[in-house]
C-alpha cells in the first residue's frame, strides 16, 4: 500500500522515475568540492554580442509574456538556420516553435504524439529525460542498445524492436552520451522502418553543430520523403553555449508542429521573452562561433581521451558531443554507481555513470561518461588528478 504522507503521494506516472543522475552528481561535486566532469555545461559563456542582445531586449522592455509559438524573428532565424545549413524550406509561422529548451520540446512531442500504451522506439543508451517523458505519456520504451566499442545502431535489432504498437520513433544523433553520429546508411535503414511502420520520428538533433574529425551531421527531415514525419528538435543550449538560457525549437511539417504546440501550450506556454530575440541574433549573425567551438572541443576530446587510455580504460572515441565514454570494470567496483561515488575522495573528480541510461544492464554497468566542455586547465587539473589517483575499490 501506498503510504499517505505528503511526501509520498506522487502520482503513479513518475513510480520508479529516478531523480536526474545530473543534478545528483552535480550535488555531489558542490559538496566535495570536486572537478565536475560530469554534468554537460561548458565553463565559458557564449559569444558577447549574444549577451548584449539579451540585455538589449531586456532594457528595451521586451519583458512580458512572447506569443506562445515563439517571437517571429526567432522563428524567422531557425528557419533560416534550417534553410542555409541544410536546405529546407520551413514556413515560419506553421512549422516552428520555440520551447523552452530541447527538453520542453521532447516533453511536448511525446504528450502530443503518444496514446497510453503506444510503444517509442529509443536509442539506448537514451538521454533520460525521454525515459521520464514516455512513462509520463503512459508510453512504453523500447529500447534498441548502441553497443561498445562502436556504438554503431544494429539495424536487425531496430526491426525486430518495432511491434504493432509501435508509434513514434525517438532518434538521437549526435548521441549523447556515446557520441555516435548515425550516417547515411543507418539513416536511411532508419528511414524504410520509419516508412514501412508508418512512423512518427522524433528526432533530437541538440548536438548538430558539435561533430568532429569532419564527419557528417545528416538531419532525418532531409532524408528522402521523411520531412513530412518527421519533428526535429534542437536548441541554442550546445549551440552556443548557454545552457541555462533554455531556448530550444521544433521544426517540422506543419500538421504535427500544430500537434506539439498544442501540447506545449499547457506546459509552459511560453519561454524566455527577452532571450529570444538574443538567440535569434545569435542564429543570424555567430555561426563563427560554433564552428570554433566545433575545433576547440576536437582538441580538448583528444586530451581527456589520451588522459583516459593512459589510465588503461577502454576509451570510446566519440564523433560529436561534450562527452566521452569509458569502461571502468577493471577497477572492481560493482558498477559505474560505486566507481563514480567514489571518485571525488579517490581523485577529487566528478563523473556520470551511464547505467541510468540502458535497460541492458550488462551492457550499462561499467560505463562511465566524462565530459570534456570545459576550461583545459580543468582537463589537465582534471587528468593529472586521475593519474596521480589509485582508483582500484
Ligand atoms: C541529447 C540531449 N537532448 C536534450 C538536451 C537538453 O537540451 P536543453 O538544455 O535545450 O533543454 C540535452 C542536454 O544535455 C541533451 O544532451
Amino acid at each position: 500500500m501506498p503510504s499517505n504522507h505528503p511526501e509520498h503521494r506522487t502520482a503513479d506516472r513518475l513510480d520508479g522515475i529516478r531523480g536526474t543522475i545530473f543534478s545528483e552528481m552535480s550535488a555531489l561535486a558542490v559538496r566535495t568540492g570536486a572537478l565536475n566532469l560530469g554534468q554537460g555545461f561548458p565553463d565559458r559563456d557564449g559569444p558577447e554580442s549574444v549577451v548584449d542582445a539579451a540585455v538589449q531586449a531586456m532594457r528595451s522592455g521586451r519583458n512580458q509574456y512572447a506569443p506562445g509559438v515563439g517571437v517571429p524573428e526567432l522563428r524567422r532565424a531557425v528557419a533560416g538556420h534550417q534553410a542555409r545549413h541544410y536546405g529546407l524550406d520551413l514556413d515560419p509561422d506553421r512549422q516552428v516553435v520555440i520551447t523552452t529548451g530541447a527538453t520542453e520540446g521532447i516533453a511536448a512531442a511525446l504528450l502530443a504524439l503518444v496514446n497510453p500504451g503506444d510503444e517509442v522506439l529509443v536509442m539506448e543508451p537514451y538521454y533520460d529525460s525521454y525515459t521520464a517523458m514516455i512513462q509520463m505519456a503512459g508510453g512504453v520504451r523500447r529500447p534498441v542498445t548502441l553497443r561498445a566499442p562502436d556504438f554503431r545502431l544494429d539495424l536487425d535489432e531496430l526491426r525486430a524492436a518495432v511491434s504493432d504498437r509501435t508509434r513514434v520513433l525517438l532518434l538521437n544523433s549526435p548521441h549523447n552520451p556515446t557520441g555516435t553520429v548515425l550516417d547515411r546508411g543507418e539513416l536511411d535503414a532508419v528511414a524504410a522502418v520509419a516508412r514501412e511502420h508508418d512512423l512518427v520520428v522524433v528526432t533530437d538533433e541538440v548536438y548538430e553543430h558539435l561533430v568532429f574529425d569532419g564527419n557528417e551531421h545528416v538531419p532525418f527531415a532531409t532524408l528522402p520523403g521523411m520531412f513530412d514525419r518527421t519533428v526535429s528538435i534542437s536548441s541554442s543550449g550546445k549551440t552556443f553555449s548557454f545552457t541555462g538560457w533554455k531556448v530550444g525549437w521544433v521544426t517540422g511539417p506543419t500538421s504535427l508542429v500544430r500537434a506539439v504546440m498544442a501540447a506545449k501550450q499547457w506546459l509552459t506556454f511560453t519561454s524566455g521573452a527577452p532571450l529570444q530575440p538574443a538567440i535569434a541574433h545569435a542564429l543570424e549573425e555567430e555561426s563563427a562561433y560554433y564552428e570554433a567551438l566545433a575545433k576547440e572541443l576536437e582538441v580538448k576530446r583528444d586530451y581527456l581521451c589520451d588522459g583516459l587510455r593512459e589510465l588503461d580504460m577502454d576509451v570510446y572515441v566519440p564523433q560529436s558531443t561534450y562527452f566521452v565514454t569509458s569502461d571502468v570494470a577493471r577497477y572492481g567496483f560493482k558498477d559505474g554507481l560505486e566507481f563514480c561515488l567514489a571518485l571525488p575522495e579517490m581523485a577529487g573528480v566528478v563523473a556520470i555513470p551511464s547505467q541510468f541510461f540502458y535497460d541492458d544492464s550488462d551492457e550499462g554497468r561499467h560505463k562511465v561518461r566524462w565530459a570534456f566542455c570545459k576550461d583545459h586547465e580543468v582537463l589537465e587539473e582534471g587528468v593529472r588528478r586521475l593519474r596521480a589517483a589509485d582508483l582500484h575499490a
